[in-house]
This record gives C-alpha cells, structure tokens and sequence, in this order.
C-alpha cells in the first residue's frame, strides 16, 4: 500500500511539473503572435514582413486586429498612424460589409 502512494504522490508532482512548465513557456512565446520571431525591421520593412503577410492573407480584420485590440494597441488606427508617421501610402484591405 505504501509504495502505491508514493508512486501517485509521484505522478502527481510531475504531472504539476509540467503543468507549470506548459504554462511558462506559452507566456514567453504566443503562438498565435505572427511577428514574436522575425526582428522588428524584417518585420516592418522586410519583403516577407507583415506588408507582405497582410497582402497575402487579406484578412487584418480577423489575423491582426484582435489580439491588437486585446493588446490595446488598437485596430486599423493603429496601423494607419504609424504609416503616417512614416509617410507611407498603403492601403489596408478592408473588411467586407
Ligand atoms: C497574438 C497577438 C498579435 C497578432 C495576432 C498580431 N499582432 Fe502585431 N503586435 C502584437 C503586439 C503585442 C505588438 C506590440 C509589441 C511588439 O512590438 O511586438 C504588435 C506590434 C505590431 C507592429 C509594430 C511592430 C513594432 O515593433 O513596432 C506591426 C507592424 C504589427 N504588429 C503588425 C501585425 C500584423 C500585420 C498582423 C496580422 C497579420 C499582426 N500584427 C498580428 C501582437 C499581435
Ligand atoms: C511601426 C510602424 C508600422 C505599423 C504599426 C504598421 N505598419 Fe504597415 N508599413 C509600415 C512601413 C514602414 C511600410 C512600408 C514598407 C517598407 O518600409 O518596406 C508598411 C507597409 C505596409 C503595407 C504595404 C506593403 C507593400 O508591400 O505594399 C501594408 C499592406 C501594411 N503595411 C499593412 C499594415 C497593417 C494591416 C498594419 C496593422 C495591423 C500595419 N501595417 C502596421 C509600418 C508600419
């Protein structure tokens, strides 16, 4: 009976191990975050960079802004205020109505 005990304590310490280790990795990598691997310039001027992203997948709205939004960093505005900054003319497809 003893040795069955500790065997569960066992497993259940190493099943909270991973657990926790689960955990801390997913709070140092989004997955979902598209841009956490690729360097900020390649990011905002490279030619795979989200220009490119955008313009292939088309869909800002549904990819972008709502981890934006939840980042309160904000939607389209957001975008749009830094291509001004910039002086860029880009035009951000829009979400069908
Ligand atoms: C899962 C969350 C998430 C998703 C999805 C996401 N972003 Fe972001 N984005 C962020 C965060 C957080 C920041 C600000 C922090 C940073 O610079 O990484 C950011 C910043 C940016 C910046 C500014 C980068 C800088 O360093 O100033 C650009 C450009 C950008 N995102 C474009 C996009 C585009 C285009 C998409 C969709 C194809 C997208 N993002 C999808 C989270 C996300
Ligand atoms: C931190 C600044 C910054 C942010 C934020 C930003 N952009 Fe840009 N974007 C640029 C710059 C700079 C360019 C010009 C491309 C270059 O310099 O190579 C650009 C270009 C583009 C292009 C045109 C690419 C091409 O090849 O014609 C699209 C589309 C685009 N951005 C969409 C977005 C969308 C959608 C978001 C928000 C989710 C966003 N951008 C956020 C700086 C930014």
């Amino acid at each position: 009976m003893e040795r069955k005990r500790v065997i569960r304590t066992l497993i259940t310490f190493s099943l909270l191990a991973a657990l926790v280790a689960v955990i801390v990795v997913s709070q140092n990598r989004d997955p979902s975050n598209p841009h956490t691997s690729v360097s900020k310039d390649t990011w905002i001027h490279g030619p795979k960079g989200h220009g490119y992203a955008v313009l292939n997948n088309q869909q800002p709205w549904k990819q972008c802004y709502t981890c934006h939004e939840k980042k309160g960093l904000g939607g389209e505005a957001y975008c749009q205020s830094c291509h001004d900054q910039s002086g860029v003319k880009v035009d951000i497809p829009k979400k069908p109505s």
